[in-house]
């Protein structure tokens, strides 16, 4: 079988490698493209991987973290990629050393999510990362099935900004999972929403966090970043600018 097999070397994905669960939950399949790869998703981190988000994220916490006294800087913020608002905020409590109550902690992620949505303000389709339109149109057309799998409440409304919705036939975000990366729970949503197993699902992030959920899931990972940060990954690329899913394909498939 091929549910463990993360490594390259390893790989073999040349039929399907499990039971189809046809309109698994939340699934929106469209049959109208071509069936060559029907039976093989993509599974898209949003914020850092589709948009570049992943910076007013860090904008937004610095400055709350300025306002606490806490010392925090862009490699504090690599803890916080992937990981849940909640645990974000706990993290950089940890890193002040500070303890709060849960009501004070709920009112700061609050405030948090309210000076990210004012970035958020001005968001559109040109803030779509470059090349993620078109590889997304080229893998779609190619009949690879899509789906969002993002730690983020803000995913849905994020996508509507971006024009991006019709572009992923299911989207999991953070208000439908319970365990945060590393634990696969977003994306194997993501796979049984799109009627494959998680071993036919290729997972695009830039997040570690994300790189050892797509393994914990049986999937194989392609890095968006830079390789030092994203060594686990099975394949590491700068952005979707000039890469093709012909090159994702010969690379680890
Ligand atoms: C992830 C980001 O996609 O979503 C994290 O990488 C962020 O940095 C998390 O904390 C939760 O996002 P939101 O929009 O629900 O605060
Ligand atoms: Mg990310």
């Amino acid at each position: 079988g091929c549910r463990e097999n993360n490594r390259k070397e390893q790989l073999q994905w040349k039929k399907p490698c499990g039971s189809l669960v046809p309109g698994g939950v939340g699934s929106t399949v469209y049959v109208t493209r071509g069936e060559k790869n029907m039976h093989k998703g993509l599974l898209f981190d949003l914020d850092g991987v589709i948009v570049d988000t992943a910076r007013y994220h860090y904008l937004a916490w610095k400055e709350l973290a300025q306002e606490l006294g806490i010392p925090f800087t862009r490699e504090d913020n690599e803890r916080l990629k992937g990981v849940s608002r909640n645990r974000s905020f706990e993290i950089i409590l940890e890193i002040g050393n500070r303890q709060m109550e849960e009501a004070q902690k709920e009112y700061y992620c609050t405030r948090k999510n309210g000076i990210y949505l004012e970035y958020l303000q001005t968001l559109s389709e040109k803030d779509i990362l470059p090349g993620v339109q078109e590889f997304l149109e080229a893998a779609r057309a190619k009949g690879y099935r899509t789906a969002l799998g993002s730690a983020s409440k803000n995913a849905v409304f994020i996508l509507e900004k971006l024009k991006l919705s019709e572009s992923f036939d299911a989207v999991i975000d953070g208000n439908k999972v319970s365990k945060a990366k590393p634990d696969p729970e977003v994306f194997l949503n993501g796979a049984v929403a799109l009627g494959l197993a998680g071993c036919d699902c290729i997972v695009f992030e830039d997040a570690a966090a994300g790189i050892k959920a797509a393994h914990a899931g049986g999937m194989r990972a392609v890095g968006i970043g830079k390789p030092e940060i994203l060594s686990e990954a099975d394949y590491v690329i700068r952005g979707f600018e000039k890469i093709t899913i012909e090159e994702i394909e010969q690379e680890i498939m």
